[in-house]
């Protein structure tokens, strides 16, 4: 039996993505034996700031950034071949190795196909109206297909090369037809795409694990993990702001099914938030300021998008939001990040409620229509000016910045332990 592993955390945005997760989770693994990425795919995009150098990761766990630390690639994750292998040899141009010895991938995990990318990008494109907002990654058709079983394709099936030949060979061609007969595409080469494949395979083989059971195994050696949540709450595709969310359970409660541990292991949950809100993508978003109150967060905060470089939506903290995320994923304590951006403002305004045709919905409802038609009510508070970035304590920020902090603890209903202050690795104080 598995002990209830106390020590480790579980990494959660509680917003529509970059909170922050990064930042936070490499903090976290400086004290752990391993990181875990459980869900979503090449779409995802964490930062540390380290010094003056800047890394970004997408499918790797930040983990890979610290020396001596594990890192796995859960079964419930997409993994796109190429963009892994291009973020490996980029880190290794910079002098930071990832090796068999650092990162362990799940033979479970479903892969990202080239048709997957193509009808991705192709579908949004085509769709007048309707289209989601993607990273174009090929994240949703990859996760359709994972539940369509019989064209999926898994890393354990790259170990198998004669039957990955034949089974490239008939999604390839299957997958001709409807690209041709939906978005009018040049049909792909199967043998093209299973040379590349094969090929990935080859390198892989050596990183292929069962990780489940590594990290059953960590868990009895009491080793410290840090899940690493990517995307967020608001985005998972059962509990948020659906239909405008990405494909996976990316909520704190897809971790034991993406990262394939019982919920013993899992019991700690560390919401992330940003000071104020922003999305990238379409879909409703209330509290938007799409003003000059929103250039401003944007320019100052750097809000544009960490994979695909698009200008994030910019607004308000919500609170109506935050409190279901923290809810729905039970968090322990939460994380405000980016506070540092809202310095120079007269006032900062928080969303403390939402008003639906004439009445008050005390509650988040993740119903695009509602969502779509609400008001949200604003609290007024009083700004701060300054430089923040340098405080290293609570009671250093100015008390404009503490009241802040104070209040949104109150509307989330959950302790704030991190106030992050910058960018950089140390730019942080803990309460
Ligand atoms: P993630 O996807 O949640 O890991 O977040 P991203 O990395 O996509 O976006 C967060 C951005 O904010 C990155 O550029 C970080 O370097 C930056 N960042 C993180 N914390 C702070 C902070 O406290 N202040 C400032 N100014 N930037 C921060
Ligand atoms: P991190 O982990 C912000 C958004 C996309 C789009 C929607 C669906 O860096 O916080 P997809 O390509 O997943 O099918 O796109 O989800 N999205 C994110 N937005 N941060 C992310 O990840 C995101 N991952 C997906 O912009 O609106
Ligand atoms: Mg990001």
């Amino acid at each position: 039996m598995i002990p209830l592993q106390e020590q480790n955390t579980c990494v959660i945005g509680l917003q529509w993505g970059d909170e922050g997760k990064g930042k936070i989770v490499d903090f976290l693994a400086e004290r752990a034996d391993a990181v875990v990425r459980y869900c979503g795919g090449a779409n995802a995009g964490h930062t540390v700031r380290i010094g003056s150098e800047k890394y970004s990761t997408h499918l790797l766990p930040v983990g890979v950034l610290r020396a001596g630390k594990m890192n796995v690639i859960g079964n419930g994750v997409v993994l796109d071949p190429a963009a892994l292998f291009r973020e490996i040899d980029e880190l290794a141009a910079r002098g930071i190795a990832v090796t068999p010895g650092n990162l362990r991938i799940s033979y479970k995990a479903h892969l990202v196909m080239p048709y997957h990318v193509l009808e991705d990008g192709a579908r949004e494109q085509s769709s007048e109206g309707t289209a989601i907002g993607t990273t174009r990654r090929g994240i949703g058709p990859a996760y359709a297909d994972k539940m369509m079983r019989a064209t999926a394709l898994r890393v354990a099936d790259l170990l198998h090369e004669e039957k990955l030949r034949q089974r490239i060979a008939r999604v390839v061609t299957e997958r001709n037809k409807v690209l041709r007969a939906l978005y009018d595409l040049a049909p792909l080469d199967w043998k093209q795409v299973f040379e590349q494949y094969r090929d990935f395979g080859r390198r892989m083989g050596p990183f292929v694990e069962d990780t489940t059971f590594l990290l059953l195994q960590y868990a009895r050696e009491g080793k410290r993990v840090v899940f690493e949540g990517a995307h967020a709450a608001l985005l998972d595709v059962d509990h948020g702001t659906y239909p405008y969310v990405t494909s996976s359970n990316c909520s704190g409660l897809g971790v034991y099914t993406g990262a394939g541990v019982p919920p013993q292991m899992v019991q700690n949950f560390q919401g992330v938030v940003k000071a104020y809100s922003t999305r990238v993508g379409g879909g409703p978003f209330p509290t938007e300021q799409d003003n000059n109150t929103g250039n401003y967060i944007r320019e100052r905060g750097n809000e544009y998008g960490t994979t695909t470089r698009r200008p994030r939506r910019c607004g308000w903290f919500d609170a109506v939001a935050a409190r279901y995320s923290a809810d729905l994923c039970g968090v322990s304590a939460v994380a405000v990040t980016l506070l540092d951006v809202l310095s120079g403002l007269d006032h900062v305004q928080v969303c403390t409620a939402y008003k639906y045709r004439g009445s008050h919905l005390p509650y988040f409802r993740a119903d695009m229509d509602i969502l779509a038609e609400v008001e949200p009510v604003y609290e007024t508070l009083p700004g701060w000016r300054g430089n923040i970035s340098g405080c290293r304590k609570f009671g250093e920020l100015p008390p404009e910045a503490q009241q802040y902090i104070k209040r949104i603890e109150q509307l989330i209903g959950a302790p704030i332990n991190m106030v992050s202050v910058g960018p950089e690795r140390s730019a942080m104080l803990i309460r």
